[in-house]
């Protein structure tokens, strides 16, 4: 423990810090539809509707999960600082985009874990690359993955052998049908191909790997370009791949789903293990059906995430985030 001073910083300021850190958080197609509000020890947070995928994400639900994931970095960020907040999850019909709100309630101690979690922030970066694991991650490993999503009621399911091969169909039949919609290659192409890099987001070409033969696709972020990202001598053999699933299927559910994958990628990070999103999956309805049959049928499968090692693998660069100050508003 590294003791718990009294905080020399205006509750504003301390604020600020928070939710600009927070948005290194991961976001669908690094779209980041998030917008901060500061109003002296509270801090609000709205999903920014105009930033959401019509195509991809009718429903908002994958906007959602990148504002859970946003929301589970400030937690890590406020921890990190010595800031104690209460979170409460808001879902009011008056004022539909806030998702949730933070206030300040104190100081606390600081933790090795907190630090630990707190670089994870900063280091991490979705690895679309193949993975080069030599063998499975121990069981140990994979159940301190899983129990990360547990405190947000999220439950998780670890693919065996033969459910990959499934997840892999699934996988294959959500590209297929994507490639044959021009509304989504139109939607995907504007959020990557087509993006100017002064708009600090989307996925640039450096972040995008070609289709290489392996038992799970990824998206191709790529479409009608070249990606930029050598795949390396990486196969995918012994990746793990895990669902996230909740028993209901509403806003609560997909907001605490993206805390959850939040918590278990900045988990993996502090292991040195590498990780990326697969969200097609869960955006064709089909698909989603057949994921459903294979992971839970009893609950909603909300996300997919695929871990291994890739240490071998070059150094990956950060994509770009918006500036803090278009993002965050300050009323006091
Ligand atoms: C809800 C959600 C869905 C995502 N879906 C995918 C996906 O289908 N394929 C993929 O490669 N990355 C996916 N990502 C990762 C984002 O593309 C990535 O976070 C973003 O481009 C920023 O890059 P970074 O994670 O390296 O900071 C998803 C992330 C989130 C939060």
């Amino acid at each position: 423990m590294l003791g718990a001073e009294p905080m020399t910083i205006s509750p504003q300021d301390l604020l600020f810090e928070v939710a600009c850190v927070a948005c290194r958080a991961p976001s669908i197609a690094n779209s980041q539809p998030w917008l901060w509000r500061i109003d002296g020890d509270v801090l609000e947070l709205r999903c920014d509707q105009s930033r959401q995928l019509p195509v991809a994400d009718p429903h908002g639900q994958l906007m959602v999960t990148s504002c859970g994931a946003l929301l589970h970095h400030a937690s890590v960020a406020l921890a990190a600082l010595g800031a104690a907040a209460t979170i409460e999850r808001v879902d009011d019909p008056s004022d539909p985009a806030l998702l949730a709100r933070l206030v300040l309630t104190g100081s606390r101690r600081v933790s090795a874990e907190d630090m630990r979690m707190h670089h994870a922030l900063r280091i991490r970066r979705t690895d679309r690359r193949p993975f080069r694991g030599i063998r499975p991650l121990p069981d140990a490993i994979v159940d301190l993955l899983r129990q990360s999503a547990v405190p947000f009621e999220v439950s998780t399911h670890v693919f065996d052998p033969a459910e990959i091969g499934l997840l892999g169909h699934a996988a294959q039949a959500a590209a297929h049908i994507h490639a044959k919609s021009d509304s989504y290659r139109e939607e995907m192409a504007a959020w990557t191909t087509y993006r100017d890099p002064a708009q600090r987001d989307g996925v640039p070409p450096t972040a995008a790997v070609p289709q290489v033969p392996r038992p799970v696709p990824v998206r191709d972020f790529a479409p009608d370009s070249v990606p930029l990202l050598e795949p390396g001598p990486g196969d995918d053999r012994y990746t793990t791949y895990l669902a996230l699933a909740t028993d209901t299927d509403t806003r609560w559910d997909w907001l605490r789903t993206g805390e959850a994958v939040s918590a278990m990628l900045l988990t993996a990070t502090t292991l040195g293990i590498a990780s990326s999103v697969l969200s097609e999956v869960v955006e064709v309805p089909g698909a989603r059906a057949l994921l459903r049959a294979v992971v839970a049928p009893a609950e909603f499968p909300q996300l997919t995430v695929r871990f291994g090692l890739n240490a071998s693998g070059g150094e990956l660069r950060p994509t770009a985030r918006r500036p803090c100050s278009e993002v965050i508003t300050i009323v006091r």
